[in-house]
């Protein structure tokens, strides 16, 4: 039941200067970064992150949902929405650097989704990452075409926990050492 989990504190976080406030909540949640570095990604390498087979077909997905939801009409085929979503991301997370992290903990992968808060900005509850600091809804960004910008990245779900924290760290990049909070939880 300890997990680990890829968080990335997007382009917009960073020049944001909301890295630190980002990092509180994890850390305010007991809560352990075990990995920790900044990363400027190439096209690439984004696209070795975000798996365009596997993401084209869910964000065309869930753009349609918004897009009926926020009652804006378009006649572009589901797929051909979700490759321009794709594109409008990948040119979003290259243009500047981003803060990887690897946190650890009991549930971590659901817990720190708990935290960041659901995929569009609109959504998001107060107290979570996205709900506090993103004024943006993924059906507006996707509208006006200039990518999700959402602050946060987290893993889905384990499985792609373990894919993505290998991708982005080695072994000798993640530590292992106690925190307090662990004298009250083993
Ligand atoms: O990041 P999360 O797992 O919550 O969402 P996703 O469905 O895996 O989508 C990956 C990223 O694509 C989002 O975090 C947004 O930055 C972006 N996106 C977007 O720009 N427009 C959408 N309609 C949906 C997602
Ligand atoms: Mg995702």
């Amino acid at each position: 039941m300890i997990e680990r989990t890829l968080v990335l504190v997007k382009p917009d976080g960073v020049q944001r200067s909301l890295v630190g406030k980002v990092v509180t909540r994890f850390e305010d949640a007991g809560l352990k970064m075990v990995g920790m570095k900044m990363v400027w990604m190439d096209r690439e390498f984004a696209m070795k992150h975000y798996d365009e087979g596997i993401l084209v077909p869910i964000l065309g997905e869930k753009s349609m949902k918004d897009f009926e939801e926020l009652g804006i009409k378009t006649d572009k085929e589901k797929h051909v929405l979700g490759k321009e979503v794709y594109e409008d991301l990948i040119r979003f997370s290259t243009e500047g650097p981003v803060v990887a992290m690897v946190i650890e903990g009991v549930h971590a992968v659901q817990v720190v989704r708990k935290i960041v808060g659901p995929t569009s900005p609109h959504r998001a509850q107060p107290g979570t990452i996205r709900g506090d600091f993103s004024p943006i809804s993924m059906g507006y960004a996707t509208k006006r075409g200039f990518g999700g910008r959402n602050l946060v990245h987290a893993s889905g779900d384990l499985k792609d926990a373990q894919k993505e924290v290998p991708l982005w760290f080695k072994p000798e990049e993640l530590h292992s050492y106690k925190t307090v909070h662990e004298a009250h939880t083993l």
